[in-house]
This record gives structure tokens, sequence and C-alpha cells, in this order.
């Protein structure tokens, strides 16, 4: 219809999220409409916030909210502002009955209660790095309930383990916003196009390298690790591995992903029960890394999607990336 030369000056804005959702229709779990409903949720949710992420610096949601969260950490404005904005966006989409929030201690009831439905949640992932322009993100997990739909929603829907979610993803917002998530086949991730206002698919079918050379812990906790991650850390240095670490959980991992590389967050004396949250940061990424072929666990023995979870803040150590890279952690965990 068009000749070559008048493709190249209009070419293609690509595959919408949308048009994509539709596409793959078929590969969202129980394939009725609502999973894919709660994903166009979460997109808007991620503009709004993206947009006040932008914002921060101009208007005056750049600091300290001057209140303490469940896990007794300091609340910035962003933190806050990210947690209305999504919960908001679950709750007007009708699809989703009940929310865990790093935010709120207690289960959020959305009075959707014929949602099928429930997500975990980290609105703002890398608080720390909120003041200083440094790339933050947003993590979530989505189940499928096990209480009856029409009935109040109870903590078994979020307690079903890892391997029960039906979807999980999350958003970075770095040098370009973009959403990353998956239903059970594969990976996909999509860039937020601003002049436009949508999300474009920027990388089908994601896989992480087998093996890469970037180690990401942080490294000042180094003589409170366990001996094996002192001595796995040892032997990155020796092959004169890079070290890279942000401190925004979103962005190492998602520079990993697409690069090679392992995420380290061992026990430390602090936490001996390590920092990174189960349920909204540990499981949604580990869902994740396995569709693209790498690996996560938590201990020796235990592949963090089988940890059976007892408490929806619970935490966990975490060690996730490249199979290959993982493997040889692995080692230093069973010669110790
Ligand atoms: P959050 O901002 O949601 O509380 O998460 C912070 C997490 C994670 O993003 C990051 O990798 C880690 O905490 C950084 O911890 P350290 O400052 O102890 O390295
Ligand atoms: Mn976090
Ligand atoms: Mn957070």
């Amino acid at each position: 219809m068009y000749t070559p030369d008048e493709e190249k000056i209009a070419v293609p804005v690509g595959t919408t999220l949308d048009r994509f959702i539709k596409q793959h229709q078929q590969a969202f779990p129980h394939a009725s409409g609502e999973l894919s409903q709660l994903l166009r949720d979460i997109a808007l949710a991620a503009k709004v916030v993206n947009r006040e992420i932008n914002r921060a610096g101009l208007v005056d949601i750049i600091g300290g909210f001057g209140s303490a969260n469940v896990q007794g950490e300091n609340q910035q404005k962003l933190d806050v502002i990210a947690d209305i904005r999504f919960i908001r966006a679950l709750k007007n989409g009708g699809e989703v009955a009940a929310i865990v929030s790093e935010e709120k201690e207690n289960i959020i009831f959305t009075g959707n209660d014929h949602g099928k439905y429930v997500v975990a949640i980290d609105p703002l992932d890398g608080s720390s790095n909120i003041d200083v322009n440094v790339s933050i993100g947003t993590i979530f997990s989505i189940y499928r309930r096990i209480t009856p739909v029409g009935s109040q929603p109870t903590i078994e829907d979020f307690l079903q383990g890892g391997r029960k979610q039906a979807a999980a993803g999350y958003i970075l917002y770095g040098s370009s916003t973009i959403l990353v998530f998956a239903t059970g086949h594969g990976v996909n991730a999509f860039t937020y196009e601003h002049s436009l206002g949508e999300f474009f698919l920027s990388h089908k079918n994601m896989q992480i390298p087998l093996t890469g050379n970037i180690y990401s812990c942080n490294e000042g906790n180094y003589y409170e690790f366990p001996e094996y991650v002192q001595k796995y850390i040892t032997n990155c240095k020796s092959k004169r591995y890079a070290a890279r670490y942000i401190g925004s959980l979103v962005g190492d991992f998602h520079r990993n992903l697409l690069k090679g590389g392992v995420y380290l967050y061992p026990p430390t004396k602090k936490t001996p029960v390590g920092k990174l949250r189960l349920l909204y940061e540990c499981y949604p990424l580990a869902y994740l890394i396995e569709q693209a072929g790498g690996q996560a666990f938590s201990d020796i023995d235990r592949d963090i999607l089988d940890i059976k979870p007892t408490d929806v803040h619970q935490r966990s150590p975490l060690y996730i990336g490249s199979t290959e890279m993982l493997d040889d952690l692995h080692h230093e965990m069973r010669n110790e």
C-alpha cells in the first residue's frame, strides 16, 4: 500500500500494552478478561505515579512524610502517594477483592467481594533513592483468591505460596519507565512513551543470560554476611566481576535481567531473617526470573517460591539472577 520510502517517514509505533493483552488473552490464566483488566489498572496507576515522580523536585513531594510504616521504616511522601495511587486504581478497577501493601499493616479490603483476585504490592521500591533522582520502582504480585467469590477475602488468599501467583511484575521509573510482567507464559516488557501516554512492547519474551559478570549486594554489610556469601564475593572479585548496586531492588534486578548477573540480600546480624519482603519483593521477582530462565533461592535447600508463608509482611534472604552464577553460590553453601 505504501512505498518503502513512505513507510520510512512514518514508522509504525509498535504494539501497545492493550493490544498485546488482547492478542494474548488466551495465555492469561482462566482467560476470562478480569486479569487483563487488572493489569490495565496497574498500568494506569503506573502512569500516574510516573507523572508524580517526574514532578518531584518541582512540587512539595520529596522528603519524609513524618511517619513509619509497618516495618518501622520512615515513610517518604512518595511512598504514601504511590500507595494511595495504586490502591485507588485497584479499588476502582473492581477486579481486586483485597490488597496487601508494604505501607499498611492490615489487609485492605476493597469492598469488591466479587473480585476474583488479590494483590500484594510494594508501591514504591527504593525509597532511599527518591530524594537523589535515582531509579525507583513498584513491585506487584497477583493471586486468584481461594476463598469463595462473593465473600470477604481472608489472609489465606495471600498465603498461598509463590508458586500460586497468577501474574507478577514491576515498574521501573528509570532513564525510561518500563512495565515488566509475566502471567505464566514468559516475561515481556513495555516501555512508556510519554508523548502518547502509552506503554509499548519493547522487550519480547525476555531471557536472562545464563551467566554474567555483575554481582549486586550491599557490600557495606560484608562482615555480617554468612561465610559462604563472603567466599562467593571473594570469588567474584578474583574473576574481576563488576560490582553494581543501586539500592533499588527493581533497578538492580532489571539491569541483571538484561545483562546477566546475580543479586544478593543475605541474612545479616541486623536482619537475621533477611531484609526483603517475601510477598511483594521476593516472590514476584522469583516468578519472573524463573520464566526468564534464571533462578532464585533463599537458602541451600529452599527455592524461594516453595516457602510456605505465615505472615503477609515476612522477610526472607534473597539470591536471584543468572543460573550459572547462582550454581556457584550454591556450591559455596554446600561446602560450608
Ligand atoms: P523499600 O524502599 O521498598 O523499603 O525497599 C528497599 C529495599 C530494596 O529496594 C533494596 O534493594 C534494599 O532495600 C536496599 O537495602 P540496603 O539499603 O540495606 O542495601
Ligand atoms: Mn522495596
Ligand atoms: Mn517500598
